[in-house]
């Protein structure tokens, strides 16, 4: 079933995050749509969801698999007054929210991974592309794209991804309200945003280490032909991961795809 968008407009009325609202029942990307509003100047809040997106995007330029009316595929518009160094933060904050906000539906289960994925158990439900805009040397702009595996089971995932993703239908045994979920969510992201934006990193990242999947474990990171090993130990002020090398130097490591080698 789709989205009720009268309802969801009603709902959203008032809301930090949540107005203007952008509904499609089918879009190439969310976050490409987003960001065309965001150069045309829509105010910080503006969201834009999709039933079903034929060209979603994932990090290191991956597809997203998005089919309709199964799952949520949201971005967010945000206009954070801070340095442009700092942008890292708000995918960060925004992992956060998503794990809090999971934790309702799977207690116990939901961790972290660097540098936003969400994961059930070991197995990914959420995965964040965010993209910014700059004006000068300061933030124009950060979309925050969301996309949360909610009613979809084992065999609606492509083969290639089915031993690495979940759904929360898989992981509950029952059939989520989407329309429930995307509220909790725009309400959970602007109150970690707002955290983020009155009070700085510290709090975002005291939790962001509470739910993390990593901290304390052997890890590697690849980026690009170089891939650097050690035990992930925290996160550095940027959102980059912070590890100890076997030779004991602290590194910090800004952009890659991290894998976990051994248990603590
Ligand atoms: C990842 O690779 O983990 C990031 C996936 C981000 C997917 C979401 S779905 C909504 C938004 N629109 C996109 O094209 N991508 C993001």
């Amino acid at each position: 079933m789709n989205f009720n968008q009268e309802c969801l407009r009603k709902s959203l009325a008032g809301k930090f995050i949540g107005h203007p609202l952008y509904y499609f029942e089918e879009t190439g990307s969310t976050n490409d749509e987003a960001f065309h509003l965001g150069v045309a100047g829509a105010p910080e809040g503006t969201v834009v969801i999709a039933e079903s997106q034929m060209a979603g995007k994932g990090r290191m330029q991956r597809a997203w698999h998005s089919p309709p009316e199964a799952n949520i595929y949201t971005s967010i518009i945000l206009r954070p007054l801070f340095e442009a160094a700092r942008a890292p933060q708000v995918s960060i904050a925004t992992g956060v929210a998503v794990a809090e906000m999971l934790e309702d539906y799977c207690p116990d289960k939901v961790r972290l991974k660097w540098p936003n994925d969400v994961l059930i158990g070991e197995k990914k439900i959420c995965g964040i592309l965010s993209q910014m805009k700059m004006s000068g040397a300061a933030i124009d702009f950060i979309v925050v794209g969301i996309g949360i595996n909610v009613n979809l089971n084992h065999e609606q995932f492509p083969s290639d991804i089915q031993k690495i993703a979940t759904s929360l239908l898989m992981e509950t045994g029952r059939e989520i309200s989407r329309m429930d979920m995307i509220i909790r969510l725009y309400e959970n992201v602007a109150k970690w945003y707002r955290e983020l934006t009155q009070n700085g990193f510290g709090p975002v990242r005291g939790k962001w280490i509470s739910l993390s999947a990593m901290i304390g474990r052997t890890v590697s990171v690849m980026f690009q032909e170089e891939t650097l090993k050690g035990r992930a130990i925290g996160l550095g002020e940027d959102g980059s991961l912070m590890l100890l090398t076997e030779q004991n130097e602290t590194r910090l490591v800004s952009a890659g795809d991290a894998t976990i080698l051994k248990k603590r």
